[in-house]
C-alpha cells in the first residue's frame, strides 16, 4: 500500500492526490482521502484506482483543507471494497487513520475492543488499529502521539501508519515498523509518504524514518522524533534528496514500462559508469573493495530475491561460477527464511531488490546476518530498507522504475552482478589480464547494442499481433539464457494475462512437448555463442510437433532462420553478455501483446511493485 498526507499552508488535495498516483505502483485495488477544512472532515474512499477517488471525492466531498492524508491499497485483510478502504475512522469520529502493512495480532485486540462496546465496519486490521489508539487515548488520558506509542507497543506486525486527531488538526502523528515511511520537511509544512516522489516538488529536506520509530509534526513547530519502544529521543538525519521530477514522469512514451524499456541503454550505463575503468584494466567497486577478504574467503556465495529479481540471480549464479569459479546457490527468499537454512559466517549472501523494500527478502537479511553470514545487498532504491540493512553493497543506479513488471531494474541488476563477478574472477586469478580486458571492453559496448536490439521494436510488434489471442506460451533457453526465459515467461503472464512458462530448452523433452500444437507458440532464445547448435536441436523437436516458432537469434543468422515462422535478431556479444541483450526483445513482446489485448500495462491486476508483506 501507499499513504500520502499533508499538513500546512496548500491545499491538500491535489498534493495527496498527485501523491497517490505516484505511489500506485505501491497497491492500486481501492484508494481514500480525508481532509480537514478547519472545521468538519471531509472522508471519501472507494474501490478501485486513484482514478475512480478522483471522480468520486469531487462528487462527494469539498475538497478544501489545509491538513489531509490519503492512501492507495493493495488489499491484505478483507476483499477491496469501499469499506475496507482507508482511511479508517475510530468510533468517535475525531481520529483517521493511513496504513501499510499488517496487524497480526488484530483479531485479539478486535475482540477485546468489543467487549469496551466498539464497533467495526470493515474487515481490516487497520480499523482495530486506530479504535486502539482512541481506547488508549481516553482510558490513559494522554495525547495522541502518547496514545499511538502505548498502542503501537500492544501490536504485532508492520506498518507505516498516519494519524490524525479532528479536536486537535495542528498535528499528524505517523510511525513505522517494518513498511517504509519518508517525511518531507518544508517551510512551516510537513509531507509524509511511503516514499519522496509525492513532495520532490515542493522539498529537497527528507528525514526517513527507521523501524520502531515514530514523529509528531506539528505546525510551527520542529519535528520530533522518538523510539517507540523506550521513548527515547531519536535526532532526525535530514537528507538532501537528488530525485528529479522527470524521472518519475512518462516524457512522452504511453506507459512507464516502455519508457523503462528504452531507458536500458543509459540505465547501463550509469550502473558502470565510474565503476568499469576499462582503460586502466579495474573494476572499482567500494562496497566490494571494502570486503574483499569476505569474498575471497567466502566458502560459497548464497542469492536471495523475489520476482524479476530471482531471475537476475539466477543469471549471476551462471556468472559467479563461470568466471569466478565461486559456487552459487539462489533462492526465493520467501523459501529461505522459513526452511532453516544452513548458513555460517563462511557464506556471503547477496540480496537482489529492486525496492528494496519486499518484505521477504528483508527477513531473509535478517535471518542471514543472526547466522553470523556477510550480508551484501544490491538494491535500487537509495536509502531503502534492505541497502540499509545489509553490511554493503551496490546500487543499481536505474532510476526509478515505476512499471509494475520489471525492465531495467533486471538488466541493471545483471549488470552489477557482473561487475562483481569480474572483480573476484580477476583478484581470484581465475582470469588471464587479456581475458578479463576483453570482458571490460565489450561491457563497455552493451549499451549500444541494446539499442541495436530495441530497433527491432517494429517487427516485434507485427509478431505480437500474430499471437496477442494466444492461451498458452512457451519460453525455452539453455545456459545463460534459461533465466532469460523464464523471466520472459514472466513478463508475459504477468501483464498481459497469458499462461506462460520457462524452460532450459533440453528439459522440454519430459513434460512440456506435451502441450505443443499448431496453436503454441514457443519463444526460443538460440544464440549463436550458447549451446547453439543443441537449441537448434530442440527447435527442429518442436517443429516436427507443429509449434509456431519465434526466435532470438544472433544477428545474420541464417540457419534458425529457415527452420522458425519468426526471427529476431540480436547482436553478437560474449557469451556471459548475451542475457543483457536478449532480454529486450522479450521485454517488447510482452508490453505489445499486453497493450493489443488491452491490458493494464503499468498496474496489472493482483499485482503490486512492492510487496511490503510476507
Ligand atoms: C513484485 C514486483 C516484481 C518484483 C518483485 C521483487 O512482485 O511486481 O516486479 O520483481 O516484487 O521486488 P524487488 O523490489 O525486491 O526487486
Amino acid at each position: 500500500c501507499g499513504i500520502v498526507g499533508y499538513i500546512g499552508h496548500r491545499d491538500a488535495y491535489p498534493i495527496i492526490i498527485k501523491g497517490l498516483q505516484r505511489l500506485e505502483y505501491r497497491g492500486y485495488d481501492s484508494a481514500g482521502v480525508v481532509l480537514f477544512d478547519g472545521d468538519t472532515m471531509n472522508l471519501s474512499k472507494t474501490k478501485g484506482k486513484v482514478e475512480d477517488l478522483i471522480l468520486k471525492s469531487k462528487a462527494e466531498i469539498s475538497t478544501k483543507g489545509k491538513l489531509g492524508i490519503g492512501h492507495t491499497r493493495w488489499a491484505t485483510h478483507g476483499v477491496p471494497n469501499d469499506i475496507n478502504a482507508h482511511p479508517h475512522c475510530s468510533n468517535s469520529g475525531d481520529l483517521v487513520i493511513i496504513h501499510n502493512g499488517i496487524i497480526e495480532n488484530y483479531e485479539s485486540i478486535k475482540k477485546a475492543l468489543a467487549g469496551r462496546g466498539y464497533t467495526f465496519e470493515s474487515d481490516t486490521d487497520t480499523e482495530v488499529l486506530v479504535n486502539l489508539i482512541e481506547e488508549v487515548k481516553k482510558k490513559e488520558g494522554v495525547k495522541l502521539g502518547k496514545a499511538v506509542q502505548i498502542a503501537l507497543n500492544q501490536v504485532v506486525g508492520a506498518y507505516a501508519i498516519a494519524v490524525f486527531d479532528k479536536q486537535k488538526p495542528d498535528e499528524i502523528v505517523v510511525a513505522k515498523l517494518g513498511s517504509p515511511l519518508a517525511i518531507g520537511i518544508g517551510e512551516n509544512e510537513y509531507f509524509v509518504a511511503s516514499d519522496a516522489s509525492p513532495f520532490i516538488e515542493f522539498t529537497n529536506n527528507a528525514v526517513y524514518l527507521e523501524d520502531e520509530e515514530m514523529a509528531i509534526l506539528r505546525i510551527g513547530k520542529e519535528i520530533k522524533l522518538r523510539k517507540i519502544k523506550n521513548d527515547k529521543i531519536a535526532y532526525p538525519n535530514i537528507l538532501e534528496l537528488q530525485l528529479n521530477l522527470e524521472e518519475i514522469e512518462k516524457g512522452g512514451y504511453d506507459h512507464f514500462m516502455l519508457k523503462e524499456i528504452y531507458e536500458q541503454p543509459r540505465a547501463i550505463l550509469d550502473t558502470y559508469r565510474g565503476r568499469l575503468l576499462a582503460d586502466q584494466g579495474i573494476v572499482k567497486m567500494a562496497g566490494i573493495d571494502q570486503h574483499l577478504e569476505k569474498f575471497l574467503n567466502a566458502n560459497r556465495i548464497v542469492i536471495v530475491a523475489c520476482g524479476t529479481s530471482w531471475h537476475a540471480g539466477l543469471v549471476a549464479e551462471y556468472i559467479f561460477e563461470d568466471l569466478a569459479r565461486v559456487p552459487v546457490e539462489v533462492e526465493y527468499a520467501s523459501e529461505f527464511r522459513y526452511r532453516n537454512p544452513v548458513i555460517t559466517d563462511k557464506d556471503v549472501l547477496i540480496a537482489i531488490s529492486q525496492s528494496g523494500e519486499t518484505a521477504d527478502t528483508l527477513a531473509a537479511i535478517k535471518l542471514a546476518k543472526e547466522k553470523g553470514a556477510f550480508v551484501f545487498g544490491v538494491c535500487n532504491v537509495v536509502g531503502s530498507s534492505i541497502a540499509r540493512a545489509t553490511d554493503a553493497g551496490a546500487y543499481t543506479h536505474a532510476g526509478p522504475e515505476i512499471g509494475v513488471a520489471s525492465t531495467k531494474a533486471f538488466t541493471t541488476q545483471i549488470t552489477v552482478l557482473t561487475l562483481i563477478a569480474l572483480k573476484l574472477a580477476k583478484e581470484k586469478g581465475a582470469f588471464s589480464e587479456s581475458k578479463f580486458h576483453e570482458f571490460l571492453t565489450e561491457l563497455e559496448t552493451i549499451p549500444s547494442k541494446v539499442e541495436k536490439a530495441l530497433e527491432s521494436n517494429p517487427l516485434i510488434e507485427i509478431i505480437a499481433d500474430v499471437y496477442k489471442d494466444a492461451p498458452n506460451c512457451l519460453y525455452l533457453g539453455r545456459g545463460y539464457n534459461f533465466p532469460v526465459a523464464l523471466e520472459g515467461a514472466l513478463k508475459l503472464k504477468e501483464i498481459s494475462y497469458i499462461h506462460a512458462e520457462g524452460y532450459p530448452a533440453a528439459e522440454m523433452k519430459h513434460g512440456p512437448i506435451a502441450l505443443i500444437d499448431e496453436q503454441m507458440p514457443i519463444v526460443v532464445i538460440a544464440t549463436k555463442k550458447g549451446h547453439y547448435e543443441k537449441v537448434v536441436s530442440n527447435i527442429q523437436e518442436i517443429k516436427s510437433r507443429k509449434g509456431k516458432i519465434i526466435a532470438v537469434v544472433t544477428e545474420g543468422d541464417s540457419q534458425v532462420k529457415d527452420l522458425a515462422d519468426h526471427v529476431i535478431e540480436v547482436p553478437e556479444t560474449l557469451e556471459s553478455l548475451t542475457p543483457l541483450l536478449t532480454t529486450i526483445p522479450l521485454q517488447l513482446l510482452s508490453y505489445h501483446i499486453a497493450v493489443m489485448r488491452g491490458c493494464n500495462v503499468d498496474q496489472p491486476r493482483n499485482l503490486a511493485k512492492s510487496v511490503t508483506v510476507e
